[in-house]
């Protein structure tokens, strides 16, 4: 089966500072994926550098065996690669709503604007409720959710997720976890950025764990979750 994701020795960084030192990785098709690594490790210079908004400075990124390197991030939306970014970045003075049509602005997810924000309504209900709210006065959580449905109202085919648990209390991140299975068993790839390792791994079909910007550890979640230095340095066993 042809991977969705397949980067190969990748290199990427900002200005003298090199952050991604030829990282080799694999999304499987329908896999939940996920990148390991404490604060500074590369994973969210490596999310970035897949959705093209960092160049690539070595190596290749192919995309549903499509060598994709050198094509601009609207393009790489276009082929259904979105990402849902670090921190949410919703827009605080539109409403729900208005947030989520800018989520269809490529013109493959424009024609089915509708037909999404039904989805999203039916997935996300408390944002159905505060469909006119204004964005910025949702609780944390509820940005989270207005974040992802957003990033699905694009109609990903691989949908990268940046810490989307980030700050929020354990209900809220047990409801972002759980969609993140759904998600999954609806057919979507999912290539996912955590802090939170343990529950991470348990939804994981592989994971990688990133150590300065270098690949240190890779295997499937259970693998990884039996792994004594997994224990050691991350969950703290
Ligand atoms: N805009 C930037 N300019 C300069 N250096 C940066 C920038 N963004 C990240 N870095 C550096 O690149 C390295 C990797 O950072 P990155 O944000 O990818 O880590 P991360 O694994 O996502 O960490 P966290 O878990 O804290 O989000 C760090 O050393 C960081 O200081
Ligand atoms: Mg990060």
């Amino acid at each position: 089966m042809t991977a969705v994701l397949e980067a190969e020795d990748l290199a990427a960084g900002y200005g003298d500072v090199i952050a991604l030192h030829g990282v080799s990785l694999t999304v499987a098709p329908n896999s939940i994926t996920v990148l390991l690594g404490s604060n500074g490790a590369g994973k969210s210079t490596f999310l970035r550098t897949i959705a093209g908004l960092l160049p690539t400075r070595r190596g290749h990124i192919v995309f549903s065996g499509q060598d994709i390197t050198s094509c601009r991030s609207d393009q790489r939306v276009d082929l259904g690669i979105v990402m849902v970014p670090e921190g949410r970045l919703i827009f605080p003075q539109l409403t729900v709503e208005e947030n989520l049509k800018l989520g269809a602005f490529s013109p493959r997810a424009r024609t089915r604007q509708a037909e999404g924000l039904d989805q999203a309504y039916v997935m996300f209900p408390r944002l159905k409720e505060r469909r006119s709210q204004m964005g910025g006065t949702l609780s944390g959580g509820e940005q989270q959710m207005l974040a992802l449905a957003r990033g699905l109202m694009a109609r990903p085919q691989l949908l990268l997720l940046d810490e989307p648990t980030l700050g929020l209390a354990p209900v809220m991140a047990t409801m972002i976890f759980e969609t993140i299975k759904q998600l999954k068993a609806s057919g979507l790839t999912i290539l996912l950025a955590e802090q939170d390792v343990r529950r991470t791994l348990e939804i994981a079909d592989q994971g990688y764990v990133l150590e300065s910007g270098k690949l240190a550890m890779s295997g499937s979640g259970a693998e990884l979750i039996a792994d004594q230095r997994i224990g050691s340095a991350y969950l703290g066993i």
